[in-house]
């Protein structure tokens, strides 16, 4: 039987009941496998790898050693949350990596997307084998692979081409001389968020929305500059926190904050205030392939506005991106 193919007659995990079999199941499928061997994980905090985690810790407790890059695009609190659910919380053999300095200086002066992009990716895979390589004894990697992964693989295989460089910071040293530990690869999302919710990880972690690979990059637009990086990085938790506020947080796909290289003339205190503006851009979609607009209600709209507006150094506009997908894609790079 291809191990890379979802029987036809697996059953959809959507009860809490379907999903602690599936735990028990994968825990001592692991253990088999695993035997008193370690396994090595790139733990992004998505809740693909978060849920990996959370598993593996489950079946074979410290013999999971996890490594948490931080690429200095995450968002505010992120990596942060990560050693706290996972090194306070479960108690995980966690190997944390400041790399924002590598990754800042590798990409100052680049504007092309797709360079950006390119680096981004090569970047985590050099940082990530660094660490592998100081670590003794690891036989296995695991990986939050899910079924849509395999499907799009298989797609690519067949020549269908994709309109970007996407990567999964957390899945691909593929190079790596190690057998892999993949126990959600037959998964749909929905269904990794039910094991998610029944291994007990935080909501916000299991119902997180989709955030790209290479993280802020592909939102700070053209050449990242540390000051920019920072004010999108204000503006995107402003959004987010009124996106909770609202009750909106959870019913709308992505949304988040784009921060152009332009800046425009305002006027600040009665002085002349040049700033960059901060572009809100809210989706839906079932499949990312295409996405519409989240209609969103102008108080919100307005209380944002005013709060980056007046809370966030160097952004002196607020702009609504109304495009659905085509033409724009979701992100903007
Ligand atoms: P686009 O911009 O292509 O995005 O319409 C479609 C969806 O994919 C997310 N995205 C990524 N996800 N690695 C990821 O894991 C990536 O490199 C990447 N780039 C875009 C994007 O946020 C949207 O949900």
């Amino acid at each position: 039987m291809d191990s890379n193919k979802r029987p036809d007659n697996m059953v959809r995990i959507t009860t809490k009941e379907l999903a602690e079999a599936f735990i028990d199941a994968q825990v001592k499928a692991v253990r088999e496998q695993v035997g008193d061997k370690k396994v090595l994980l790139a733990l992004s905090g998505g809740v693909d790898s978060s849920v990996v985690a959370a598993l593996l810790i489950k079946a074979i407790g410290k013999q999971l050693v996890c490594v948490h890059v931080n690429h200095g695009l995450m968002r505010k609190g992120e990596s942060e949350n990560v050693i706290e659910v996972f090194k306070n919380g479960l108690d995980a053999n966690l190997i944390y990596v400041d790399a924002t300095d590598r990754f800042l200086d590798l990409l100052a002066g680049v504007s092309d997307p797709e360079s950006k992009r390119k680096i981004i990716g090569a970047e985590f895979i050099n940082v990530f084998d660094e660490e592998a390589a100081k670590l003794d004894g690891i036989s296995f990697l695991a990986q939050g692979t899910i079924y849509p992964d395999i499907l799009e693989s298989i797609k690519q295989a067949e020549g269908k081409k994709a309109v970007k460089s996407h990567h999964n910071v957390g899945g691909l040293p593929e190079e790596m001389e190690m057998e892999l530990v993949e126990p959600i690869k037959l998964l749909f999302k929905d269904e990794v968020r039910v094991v998610g919710d029944a291994l007990g990880l935080p909501h916000g972690m299991v119902y997180r929305q989709p955030f790209p690979g290479p993280g802020l990059g592909v939102r700070c637009l053209g050449a990242i500059t540390r000051d920019r990086l920072h004010a999108l990085r204000e503006a995107d938790t402003i959004l987010r926190e009124e996106f909770e506020i609202s009750g909106l947080a959870g019913k709308v796909w992505q949304y988040f904050v784009v921060v152009p290289d332009m800046k425009s003339v305002g006027v600040k205190d009665e002085s002349r205030y040049e700033g960059w503006p901060a572009i809100i851009r809210a989706v839906n979609t079932t499949d990312a392939m295409t996405a519409s607009i989240e209609e969103l209600p102008y108080a919100l709209l307005h209380k944002v506005t005013s709060r980056i507006t007046s809370e966030v150094e160097g952004i002196n506009r607020v702009l609504y991106d109304i495009t659905p997908k085509p033409t724009g894609t979701i992100e903007w790079e």
